[in-house]
């Protein structure tokens, strides 16, 4: 805790704030006491407003660094599986061989449905988009799994956390099968999370699914990079709604229902939608200079962010995983593949995106890869959504301990009539 002090100094006021300093990143100016002052810090969008402290996940915008707990997410894609990362999320620390094996068979134990939950999803019209669907059927959840829960116990808090965990890879993947009007196929106790996910939403009672070990290698690689991102919109999202208390379920729901927009988790699908409209090489420069053109709400899909001013390092992973498992399926011709690294060589030279820093991120090459593997355009980010749930839930507990925790309620500035009576 820093014992630095910043002065304010405003109508012949001078007020002294204290500074706060974390492990890492930026010190943070304590502006939570100027309303006693009557005064406000304004900052639409947050861009410099550190509205927690967290010692899950640190992003450094400038280096293009991502470290989940302190480990890089460059070696964590590398040496560990989702649930360990799930599990290192939640408690701080990479799993034992022991709790891994204990969290695994919890995990899986729980994966299934109450089966009144499949009544749910029979309310939504088959072609309803799966964001839709997983909105509102983890919102279902409180129905059935909400009974003499009380959050600020930890243990309740951690099993809303793995029944949340567990199930909403199984909602996901029955958001696509409802879709596409295929029986729900169940988890299996023999298959990791990651294959389950793939089985339930590839495989069908009369064609069984081969799980391919390079395909799930890349698979869980994309919700490893997905997992988790400091106080990105969704993040935030979970995070105000359980400061007033409500149950997880509802916190989880409201996450997904704000990871769905395409400036945020559906750029994803955005890209892939983008790429398609391209169509091919020759007409790129046409949307860099749409890209470009203030009167055009057109924006390069996949590109920019707001902490990384540099190298997004999942983007780069991601590519990497792009060509792994395009190569593995003999796809290394896929035109929107050779399409985007084109558009990223052009966009990477041209000077508006130079100066506005803006690079790929994390949904530039993601869309690629699922629709690679086979899944369709509308559940990448139902995929996002799933794997975000394992930072979402940690964000969730980490607040209910924070002793800073209060409801959050910001101000605004007023710029409306004064007061007035009606004639
Ligand atoms: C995710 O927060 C997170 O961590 C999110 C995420 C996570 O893991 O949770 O990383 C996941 O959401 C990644 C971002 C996915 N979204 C997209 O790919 C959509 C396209 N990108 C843009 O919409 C935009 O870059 C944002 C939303 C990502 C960031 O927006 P900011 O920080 O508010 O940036 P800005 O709008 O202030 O842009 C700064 C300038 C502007 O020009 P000026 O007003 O300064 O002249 O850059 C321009 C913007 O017009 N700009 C773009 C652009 N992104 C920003 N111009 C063209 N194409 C783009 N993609």
């Amino acid at each position: 805790m820093s014992s630095k002090k910043i002065r304010i100094s405003l109508d012949n006021k001078n007020i002294e704030v204290p500074v706060i300093e974390g492990t890492l990143g930026y010190k943070a100016i304590d502006t939570s006491t100027l309303n006693k002052e009557h005064l406000f810090s304004y900052d639409p969008g947050f861009t410099s407003t550190a509205a927690c402290k967290s010692a899950i996940t640190f992003v450094d915008g400038e280096k293009g660094e991502l470290l989940y707990r302190g480990y890089p997410i460059e070696q964590l894609a590398e040496k560990c599986d989702f649930l360990d990362v799930a599990f290192l999320l939640f408690n701080g620390e990479l799993p034992t061989f022991k709790e891994k094996e204990l969290y695994s068979s919890t995990i899986n134990g729980q994966s299934l449905l109450h089966d009144q939950l499949n009544n749910v999803f029979r309310g939504f019209r088959r072609d309803a988009h799966p964001m839709a669907v997983m909105v509102g059927v983890v919102g279902s959840m409180a129905a059935f799994y909400f009974d003499n829960m009380n959050i600020n116990n930890k243990n309740h808090r951690k099993q809303s956390a793995n029944k949340l965990l567990a199930k909403v890879p199984t909602i996901a993947a029955w958001s696509h099968t409802y879709n596409l009007g295929l029986p729900f196929v169940y988890p299996k106790h023999d298959l990791s999370y990651v294959a389950n996910i793939l089985n339930m939403m590839f495989s069908s009672p009369n064609k069984p699914y081969h799980v391919n070990p390079i395909i799930t290698r890349a698979f869980e690689r994309i919700l490893i990079l997905h997992a988790d991102h400091e106080q990105n919109a969704s993040t935030s999202t979970v995070r105000l709604v359980g400061s007033t208390g409500a149950n997880p379920y509802a916190c989880i729901a409201s996450g997904i229902a704000s990871l769905w927009g395409p400036a945020h988790g559906g750029a994803n699908e955005a890209t892939l939608k983008m790429l398609n409209e391209i169509k091919n090489e020759s007409r790129i420069n046409e949307y860099i200079k749409r890209a470009k053109d203030k009167n055009d709400d057109f924006r390069l899909m996949g590109f920019g962010h707001r902490v990384y001013r540099n190298r997004d390092p999942r983007a780069e992973i991601m590519k990497v995983t792009c060509h792994e498992v395009l190569d593995e399926l003999g796809l290394n011709n896929e035109p929107l593949f050779k399409l985007a690294n084109t558009l990223e060589k052009i966009a990477l030279e041209d000077e508006y995106f130079i100066e506005k820093k803006l690079y790929p991120n994390v949904d530039f090459y993601s869309g690629i890869v699922m629709k690679a593997l086979g899944i369709p355009n509308s559940m990448f980010t139902a995929i996002f959504a799933l794997a975000r749930t394992a930072g979402w839930i940690a964000h969730w507990h980490e607040m209910m301990t924070d002793s800073d925790n209060k409801i959050g309620r910001p101000r605004q500035i007023y710029t409306g009539r004064t007061q007035r009576d009606i004639p």
